[in-house]
């Protein structure tokens, strides 16, 4: 049974990629009527002991939750308590049971207690409904606990049955839910939800709004941000749209951003950095960046005051009048996954050693120079077309890191394309290409080959080309011949890889809920498939 969960838990890492909660339960006690009875020959019978054993091997896998049943012996409760490390811990109770008016008898709010003196991280209370009333008492017992002296504990509650659904959606951390796989395979049942119903519902009754997002810029009508959220809205549930807002004018944008149904908007070019001076606060991320491609309203309470910032941060967003503009950057985190999904152990980080060259000067090498700082490269190149705007992107990283005492310069600027790499340094083994790929203005498409003394690192390295919906860039294919001339291990990560990475943290932070990230990176494949092979036509 140990090998079991450790199984287990290594293919729900792997594959899934969620929170584990590990419960020990009692069959003989908890097998509901929609639930497969298990084989009487694959029971372990059930002792607090045992269930004690299973639950250290959940701790010992560093699983995120474990839950101790509270009617176990103190010393069966403090002793996996003890041991418990970063595992959170739920006390948990479950009367299949109940007496009349379960949720009103004392014991209910005695078991809360009795979760509070042990120091459980939560609390999870479920009873089985008789009937409707329970639902109503449930109702009590809620505010009962939220009048109780502080501190409090966080409280799962619901009802389980047909009849306790509704409580499910009610009950605010932890609500189980079911998955449409398991309703299509198993005998459906009355009694769960999936997650995308319970929110809908949610939505139904007007607890959460619609909201509109945006993706805000001078040319972002080519964008596939709206394909990839709205995917991401569908799955969760969520009846909020994402479109198009094609503009370089900051008033334009504060006055949408201050309607009270505006839930969020990415920002591209010029307001990446236009709207900074309008934000009231920005992530630490985009203030070392110096800019933003994320941007969220937070709202006023009825009181007129506004929760923590680390709070509307985390919460489900709502409409409602917005107190000010909250400013985030994603792209670095993009970048940072891909380069760190794509590197090999050969070219593994090396602080003293690793070299990183960054081609362009706008919004995303920024976000490309932090997301290499972030992976532990310290000495970063910069080239760009007008010189003085790399000089500017390098001053402004090495004050930031000056008053970090970081040793300087972590970024220097190569002046032209003849320069040799300089003396003494490893060749770049993380390069960044920064490019648009399509024509601005009236001038002609970019067209940018890296000089080959650039390219002389014998172990190869990752080579991001970032330009939008072109992954054959002229870049792109010199690698692809480099590859094949020299045989140096250069991998070529295209947007397709950073794109949905910084749109699943965008996601998060303009929804406060956990992106589903499969459905977002099969989004903009899908958008992309008609693509021209050379490329989209801006
Ligand atoms: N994969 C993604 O998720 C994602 C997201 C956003 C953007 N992007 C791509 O990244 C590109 C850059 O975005 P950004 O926000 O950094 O734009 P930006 O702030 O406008 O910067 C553009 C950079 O490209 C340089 N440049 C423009 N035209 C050039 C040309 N003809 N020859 C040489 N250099 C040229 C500019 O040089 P100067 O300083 O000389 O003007 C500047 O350094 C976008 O165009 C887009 O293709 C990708």
């Amino acid at each position: 049974m140990l090998s079991v969960i450790s199984k287990l838990v290594a293919v729900i890492r792997r594959q899934i990629g969620v929170p584990i909660i590990l419960s020990v339960v009692d069959l003989e006690n908890h097998t509901r009527q929609d639930q497969p009875s298990v084989g009487q020959e694959a029971r372990i019978p059930f002792t607090q002991e045992v269930a004690v054993i299973l639950l250290e091997q959940g701790l010992r896998l560093g699983v995120d939750y474990i839950a101790i049943d509270l009617n176990f012996e103190d010393r069966n409760i403090r002793r996996p308590l003890s041991e418990k490390g970063r595992s959170k811990v739920i006390a948990h109770y479950y009367d299949g049971r109940p007496p009349t008016c379960g949720w009103l008898q004392p014991d209910r709010l005695a078991l809360y207690n009795r979760a509070k003196s042990f120091n459980f991280d939560i609390v999870r209370l479920v009873q089985t409904a008789k009937s409707s009333k329970d639902n109503d008492d449930i109702k009590i017992f809620w505010e009962k606990t939220a009048a109780l002296p502080k501190p409090h504990i966080p409280l799962i509650a619901y009802n389980s049955g047909s009849i306790g659904v509704e409580t499910l959606e009610l009950n605010k951390i932890f609500s189980p839910v079911t998955h449409s796989v398991l309703t299509r395979t198993r005998t459906p049942t009355a009694s769960r939800l999936t997650s995308e119903e319970a929110l809908r519902k949610l939505f139904d009754k007007a607890i959460f709004q619609p909201l509109h997002f945006y993706i805000s810029g001078a040319m972002v009508s080519y964008s596939l941000s709206p394909a990839m959220h709205g995917a991401a809205y569908k799955v969760c549930g969520m009846p909020h749209d994402y479109t198009i807002n094609q503009t370089s004018s900051v008033e334009a944008f504060l006055r949408l951003a201050n309607e009270p149904n505006f839930g969020g908007s990415a920002t591209n070019q010029p307001l990446r950095m236009d709207i900074v001076p309008h934000l009231s606060a920005v992530s630490y991320h985009a203030h070392a960046i110096g800019s933003v491609n994320t941007v969220v309203p937070l709202r006023a309470l009825p009181s007129s005051t506004a929760h923590s910032l680390a709070l509307q941060a985390t919460e489900p967003k709502r409409s409602g009048p917005c107190v000010a503009l909250y400013g985030d950057n994603t792209d670095w985190i993009g970048i940072m996954t891909s380069i760190r999904r794509n590197g090999s152990p050969r070219n593994a980080v090396q602080p003293s050693k690793t070299t990183g060259l960054i081609i362009g000067a706008g919004g995303m090498a920024r976000s490309a120079i932090y997301a290499l700082l972030r992976l532990g490269c310290r000495k970063i190149f910069i080239f760009n077309r007008t010189l003085a705007n790399a000089i500017a992107v390098a001053e402004h990283f090495n004050a930031w890191a000056g008053q970090l005492r970081f040793e300087l310069p972590i970024v220097t600027v190569l002046r032209s394309r003849d320069e040799p790499w300089p003396a003494g340094l490893r060749p770049p083994t993380l390069i960044v290409s920064c490019l648009p790929a399509h024509s601005v203005g009236n001038l002609p498409v970019p067209s940018f080959e890296m000089p080959e003394q650039w390219l002389q690192s014998p172990t190869g390295g990752v080579v991001m080309e970032l330009a939008y919906r072109h992954t054959e860039t002229l870049l792109v294919k010199q690698i692809r011949d480099l590859r094949a001339r020299t045989g140096q291990a250069w991998v070529i990560v295209d947007f397709l890889d950073v794109l949905p990475e910084q749109g699943i943290a965008q996601f998060e932070l303009m929804t406060g809920r956990r992106a589903p990230r499969r459905a977002m990176r099969e989004a903009v494949i899908e958008a992309v498939r008609d693509d021209p092979p050379g490329g989209f036509k801006v």
